[in-house]
Formats: C-alpha cells, structure tokens, sequence
C-alpha cells in the first residue's frame, strides 16, 4: 500500500511507530505499571539481542545479565537517593571515596592523588579542561589559557573548549596514529597551560607517547591530562596478561590527570567515570564556590547539582564483585580475542592495520587492492557485525568487548571477514552505504559536505516523537 503524500515517513530512528502507542502529549490517565515494564522488556530484549551474540564493536563492554541484575539490585538501594545531602547519605561518600582509591589503586596514584566520580567520559574529560583553565588563570596569571590536545583525542575535550572558551590547539599525530611529540615541543608557547594524551584513542586504540608528553610537561612546569576513559581500566591489566606496552598512567612523572571510565570496562551501568588529579590540589580548581547566594553557599564539584546515588553504590558494587583477579581475567580473554582479530585481519593482503592497538583493531584497505574499507563494512554488516567506521584515514576498529570473547565469535568473525573482503572486490554498488559517523555503528553515510548540517538533522530527530503511527 502506498502512504499518502502528507503522511509522515517511516524512520529508522522510530522503529516502534505503530507497535507500541507514541506518547506525543501526557496520557491523561495512568498507564499500567505491568503494561510499561511489558513494553520496556520486549525493546531492551530485541535490542539486546545483536550486542550479547558479540558481534558488536565496543558500546556493551560486559553484556554479563547476572552482572547487570547485581547492579541494578545495588542501583536500587540509593538510585532515590540525592547525594549531594552528605548527611542523610554518609555511605555515597565511602563508596565514592573508595572508588575514586581503587581506580587510583590500579592506575598508580599515590597519596597525592585525589579524584572524583562524574557521569561519564566526557563529564571527566571537561571537568579536567576546566580544572587547567582555572589553574592557569589562578596560578599561572595567564587570562587566556591554552591546551594543546592532539587530532586523534576525544572530541569529549572539545566540548569544554566550545563551552568554557579555552583555546585549543590541535596537534598532528605520526604514522602510527600518535601525537608527534617533536610539533607539540614546538608549539608550547606562553598561554599554554596543559597537554592532553590518550591511552588508548577512540580511533585506533593507540598509546600516545605519554612519557615524553610527561618530560614536556615537566619541562615547562604546565599539566599533562592522560584520557584513560577508553583505555585505562582494560590497559591497567594488559601487562600482567603478559603484554607489553608504553606506560601510560600516574606511574609516569609529569602526568598530573587522568580519565578513566567505569561505565566502560569497570563493567559498571551506564554513568560513572572516575578523574583523578595529582596533585590533590588542582581538583580544587573545579570546584564552583560560591558563599552569597540567599539559597544557602553553594559548593558542588563537577557539571552535576544533585546526582543519584544509585550510580555510586552500582559502580562501586561492579569493582568489588570483581576485584584486580576478576578484571585481570576478562582481559586475559580480550586481549586474545583481540589477537585473534588481528589475525584474520593480517590473513589479507587487501587489509593492513592502522595502530597497534591491543584490543581496539583499527584496520583498512592497501592502496594496491584499490578497495573501499566500508564495502568491506557493508559486507560485515550484511553477516550481522556491527563495527565502527572511521575517517582520516578511512578505516574500521573492532573494539573488543565481552561479549566479543564467547567461543566461536572470532572464528565467525574470520570466517565473515573474508566473504567481506569478497564482497568488497566486486561491489553491487560503487557507493558503499556505511560510512564514518561516531556513535551510528558505521551504518550511516550523510553527504559528506553536508556532514554538519545532517549531523544537527540527525540529532533534532531523535528528540522528537516521530511519526505518530
Ligand atoms: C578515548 C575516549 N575518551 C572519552 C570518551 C567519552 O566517553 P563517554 O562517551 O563516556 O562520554 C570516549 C568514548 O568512547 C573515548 O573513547
């Protein structure tokens, strides 16, 4: 049946049109609780479904269901909870300052090291942006600090740019996908307050090299902020799994903070990260203080006001249910599912790796097999795999999770990489359908000069309702 011309369209973001009832105004009286928990079982049950057969790249970092109901259980006792009322809630600050100790315990802080728990990655990342602006203004005297953070890092540093009007600039990285160092030496000039690394990088999984970045750091008396919010809780064991690597964390002198998330491979839900700041001090400089308002003074840290405490005490319960043996053994199993993918991706001539990553496999075409990565993705998609799809150079990244080390995943993953590979040599169509947008699994290809303005279409759409049936 063909729709009418004024009908709305059917959208990929609003596949329950027509399923389950659109709630574009309140419903005047109450829905059942038996009918909303029915409706959000059969959404989290499908959806679930792709990520827990381990074909997904990143984004579900345990995909354990026990572990996730021992969570939600622990959410539960505090998730009413408003933690910012430390008098009604002494326990958010043991289990706050106990978590923000075992994240600095693994990461080799010492006893000048301080931290907090925020919502997320990106919550860590401007917050420690943040912090090195009001310390360089405070202390350094300098009214216009500036960072100098390199291409491949997180774009999460960049919103505390676009917000707290910091000035950036954007150093090249080498071959290899890691900050050049020798253009970051360069280019250190009066207003420079601090350095960012990454251990490892979004794109590529890659180590910047954190211990000259430390020297640097030193040499100049600025601030070094290492992003772990990727890296730091899987890289914190690799060495113990047997695997070498460049140092990245407190251990190296000049690192004066680092990110490193919870909600990714601490196995915790989703909303907590950890930033810790050495010295203690510099995580004073956040800290919005403010003793003249008629609501009372006002001291909170962070973007956050009042925060759940649900997240502190799920957070804390997913690290102590582990424990250092509980993560080593994880990541024993994902470092080699990772050697494994690197594997099937080195079997092919036509595949070259970009980086080496550990367990973030960022691969691409040669220029002599005269193939695009992403019908390589589109092939892979078609089997049902879900990988990231980057730009600059133009690659995937298989971000080992979890779920991605149940038997037989990276077998099927060899085995689907080559019909890939296949279905890339002789495409149906010489425009692939997948492309590079962070966060779309690759599956999406906006026009690429009008990236920015699809890119805003995109996330006007998924705060609207959409078509009503
Ligand atoms: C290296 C790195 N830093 C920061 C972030 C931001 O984390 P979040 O998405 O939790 O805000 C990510 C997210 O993947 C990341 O890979």
């Amino acid at each position: 049946m063909t729709e009418p011309a004024t009908a709305p369209k059917r959208s990929p973001l609003h596949p329950y049109a027509g399923r389950f009832e659109v709630h574009a105004t309140m419903p005047e009286q109450p829905v059942s609780r038996e009918q909303i928990l029915d409706e959000l079982r059969q959404m989290s049950t499908e959806e679930d479904r792709k990520g827990d057969t381990g074909r997904v790249s990143g984004s579900i970092y345990s995909g354990d269901h026990d572990h996730y109901h021992f969570q939600v259980e622990a959410f539960g006792y505090f998730g009413h909870a408003n933690v910012l009322q430390r008098d009604m809630y002494p326990s958010a600050t043991k289990m706050e300052a106990e978590i923000i100790a075992m994240t600095a315990d693994i990461l080799h802080g010492d006893e000048n090291t301080g931290g907090l728990v925020t919502s997320g990655g990106t919550e860590s990342l401007v917050t420690a942006m943040l912090a090195y602006r009001e310390w360089g203004r405070n202390t350094l005297g300098i009214p216009n600090p500036q960072i100098i953070m390199p291409i491949t890092a997180h774009p999460g540093h960049s919103k505390a740019f676009h917000w707290f009007d910091i000035d950036v600039l954007i150093a090249p990285v080498d071959e290899h996908q890691k900050v050049d160092v020798g253009w970051v030496r360069d280019h250190i000039g009066p207003n420079t307050v601090a350095l960012v690394g990454t251990a490892g990088t979004y794109p590529h999984g890659v180590i910047d090299p954190i211990p000259e970045l430390g020297q640097l750091a030193l040499e100049h008396g600025i601030g070094l902020h290492v992003d772990g919010c990727l890296g730091g809780f899987i890289l914190a064991w690799a060495k113990d799994c047997g695997y070498d690597h460049t140092p990245f964390d407190l251990s190296v002198p000049g690192v004066t903070s680092m990110s490193a998330d919870t909600h990714k491979y601490g196995y915790a839900l989703k909303g907590s990260s950890v930033l810790l700041f050495r010295p203690k001090s510099l995580r004073r400089e956040q800290y919005l203080l403010i003793d003249d308002w008629p609501g009372g003074a006002y001291a909170s840290p962070g973007m956050g006001g009042s925060r759940s405490g649900g997240l502190i005490s799920a957070t804390w319960a997913s690290m102590l249910s582990f424990g250092k043996a509980g993560y080593r053994a994880i990541a024993q199993d994902i470092f080699r599912t990772a050697d494994e993918v690197r594997e099937a991706v080195l079997s092919h001539p036509e595949l070259e790796l970009v980086g080496d990553s550990l367990w973030n496999i960022a691969f691409t075409t040669t220029a002599e097999s005269g193939m695009d990565i992403f019908h390589v993705n589109d092939g892979l998609g078609d089997l049902g795999w879900r990988m990231n799809g980057l730009q600059f150079p133009p690659a995937l990244h298989f971000c080992i999770t979890r779920p991605n080390t149940q038997p037989g995943v990276s077998e099927q993953f060899a085995i689907d990489l080559a019909k890939a590979v296949s279905y890339a040599q002789n495409p149906p169509n010489p425009m692939p359908r997948s492309g590079a947008m962070y966060g779309a699994g690759g599956a999406e290809r906006p026009p690429k000069d009008k990236m920015r303005e699809s890119s805003a279409n995109r996330l006007d759409a998924i705060h609207e309702v959409g078509p009503l049936s």
